[in-house]
């Protein structure tokens, strides 16, 4: 997940330096590892940097730089320092990367090899190997490991052969296969060219000119009138008007929105927590942790990252917290693969006293990359000879840069404390991960078909529970409860612990999670009318068990809430159900967690809790 921005304008107060970098700042919590602006100066005025935006204020305070030609600089920028950027238009970005570590020459914008087009992009570019591949083969030269500079080449060929701006850039896009929201400029043009397709944009119609982004905090402050752009639309944004049109190019008529949040409220897309804005990001989070990485026909996974991987003899998963019921959920996928599998706690693993060899694969599951727990026993296996792979958000983290090996989930940037979205995309990125290691065990097997077409329609799934889900009612039902149980059995027991470390984190409530077996040999004993159990059953998990749990608790006086895909079987043992929709056994716990992560969120902020930041928590620990 990066921003994008865009302004053609000019006319007003400020300066297009002034609402890009405002614009950016606001759009900071999309990525904050580096930044970039193009001001459509003749020619382009480009700045570009590694780090948070300070450091690309930094640079343009000292000068800022035109784009020069010149090829061998490393940037691509040129070095002649120009006064200012102070051409009516621009575009900038805020980088979050998926593909290269950050670094000035990855940041966005990316120019043609003139200088001609400059362009950002939000998304990924799932054939930019094979886009690569064919313009390195007529001469162009990429500077930089992104997908994203495949773009201006394009259309610079497109220009090349005669077409004009526009046409330019259509053509270009149409080539693209994968998710963008995408702007570029040329030098001394008023107008910016955009397109979208699977990753948000939208156009803000100012008095004193018109903005793009990828969000509306990037220019709530100029205006609140926006137009949202569906896929496959294009635009040209000038500083008069704003031209919408199709594949086709025929023009569409939008209709314009008036946007009425409160500005303090904006980062947060009107939410009033980033733990719920999170939340209700998981199907486009899962979509861009799937993105070109189930092949056409749904039966294989493609996982280029571990070509080089060797099959493991056994796999063993370290991590903390959220990301240790995220492993715990990967053991059982692999297991029943027939892979041997153990999980971890990172503060609690030792290589050295384990069976460990080159042949064990240890994957540190870390949504940070930077856990000191973590750390420590990836380091452990690193040094008793185990293949390391790392398992994280955060591209060129520790964990990223240590590990033999790096999958990362691409869930975007996650502000909130609590882990909400990282823990969905790791759950399917270790549905990746177990089904392309079986399939490297024994290539003749097809029994992950339809697991890999239910993760397919996973984000369908959560999106029917987002917009219709009694999390809310149930978690007021319950709000001066003396404890909080939750109950799983087989792939749901992972989730019944996330279910009470979520529910306990933001709410500071006593909640606990269990094996749905475990109960009778102990906790048990403080079942009373007092302690809602949230039983998680789905149909093909061992049902009867689970329900046989159930009615355990309920004869000792216990309302039990479920959250299945059976309601059906098991609504009449219930006092409450969440419903999800039916599905393959490993996928149903990953939307069965949403319905827990809305419970937690609904408790928390009835009780008033600081759910972003709860007391004595980080997001990040780096300590041991
Ligand atoms: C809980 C939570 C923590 C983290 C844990 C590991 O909501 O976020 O339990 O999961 O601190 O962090 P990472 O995944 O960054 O290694």
């Amino acid at each position: 997940m990066c921003g994008i921005i865009g302004y053609a304008g000019g006319d007003s107060d400020d300066t297009v330096l002034e609402r890009l970098l405002n614009g950016l700042s606001n759009l900071e919590y999309r990525g904050y590892d580096s930044a970039g602006i193009a001001v459509a100066n003749a020619p382009l005025a480009v700045e570009k940097r590694q780090g948070e935006l300070s450091e690309l204020e930094r640079a343009l305070a000292g000068g800022g730089t035109e784009f020069d030609g010149s090829a061998d600089s490393e940037t691509g920028i040129g070095s002649d320092a120009v006064d200012g950027f102070d051409g009516p238009t621009g575009i900038g970005h805020t980088r979050w990367s998926t593909h290269g570590p950050p670094s000035d020459v990855n940041a966005h914008p990316h120019t043609s090899p003139d200088g001609s087009v400059a362009v950002v992009h939000n998304g990924i570019i799932e054939n930019y190997r094979e886009l690569r591949e064919e313009l390195s083969a007529t001469g162009y030269e990429f500077r930089s490991d992104t997908d994203t500079e495949v773009v201006p080449h394009l259309i610079d060929r497109e220009r090349a052969k005669g077409a004009d701006r526009f046409a330019a850039f259509r053509a270009a896009i149409d080539r693209l296969d994968g998710s963008y929201a995408i702007a570029a400029v040329f030098p001394s043009c008023e107008t910016i060219f955009v397109a979208r397709d699977e990753s948000p944009l939208v156009l803000g119609l100012g008095a004193d000119g018109n903005f793009l982004a990828s969000d509306v905090p990037a220019f709530i402050e100029y205006t609140n009138q926006v137009v949202y752009l569906d896929d496959g639309e294009f635009a040209a944004v000038s500083p008069s008007s704003v031209t919408v049109s199709d594949e086709l190019g025929s023009v569409v008529e939008k209709s314009v929105e008036t946007i009425d949040w409160d500005p303090e409220d904006a980062g947060k897309s009107g939410y009033d927590h980033y733990m719920r804005k999170e939340i209700t990001e998981q199907p486009r989070a899962i979509r861009d942790c799937l993105r070109g990485r189930i092949e056409e026909l749904g039966a294989t996974v493609s996982l280029p990252e571990l070509e080089e991987l060797e099959s493991p003899s056994a796999v063993q998963f370290v991590a903390c917290g959220t990301s240790y019921h995220a492993g715990l959920f990967g053991e059982r996928l692999l297991q029943r693969r027939g892979i041997p599998a153990q999980t971890f706690v990172a503060s609690e693993y030792d290589a050295d006293q384990l069976p460990v060899d080159e042949e064990t694969l240890v994957v540190g599951v870390t949504q940070s990359g930077e856990t000191a727990d973590t750390m420590r026993a990836l380091r452990g296996a690193n040094r008793a000879g185990a293949t390391t792979l790392a398992l994280t958000n955060v591209v060129a983290s520790s964990a990223a840069r240590e590990c033999d090996h790096v999958l990362y989930i691409r869930a975007g940037p996650e502000i909130s404390v609590a882990a909400t979205k990282s823990f969905a995309s790791q759950q399917v990125t270790l549905s990746l991960l177990a089904t392309a290691l079986a399939e490297t065990a024994d290539p003749s097997s097809s029994a992950s078909r339809e697991h890999l077409r239910e993760l397919r329609r996973l984000p369908d799934y959560i999106q029917s529970v987002l917009d219709d889900s009694n999390a809310r009612s149930v978690a007021e039902a319950f709000l001066e409860s003396d404890a909080y149980f939750f109950i799983g059995r087989g792939y749901n027991a992972p989730v019944a612990l996330e279910g009470a470390l979520k529910l306990k984190e933001i709410t500071y409530r006593h909640a606990e999670g269990f094996p749905a077996g475990e109960l009778k040999h102990g906790p048990l004993a403080l079942v009373t009318e007092a302690t809602p159990v949230f039983a998680v059953v789905s149909s093909r998990e061992k049902t009867s068990a689970t329900i046989g749990n159930v009615t355990e608790v309920q004869a000792r006086g216990a309302p039990v809430v479920a959250v299945t895909d059976s309601p059906e079987t098991v609504g009449s043992h219930a006092d409450f159900v969440l419903e999800v929709p039916e599905t393959h056994p490993a996928v149903m716990p990953i939307v069965a967690n949403v319905q827990l992560q809305l419970v937690a969120y609904w408790l928390a902020d009835a009780l008033d809790r600081p759910i972003d930041k709860p007391r004595n928590l980080a997001k990040s620990v780096t300590v041991l």
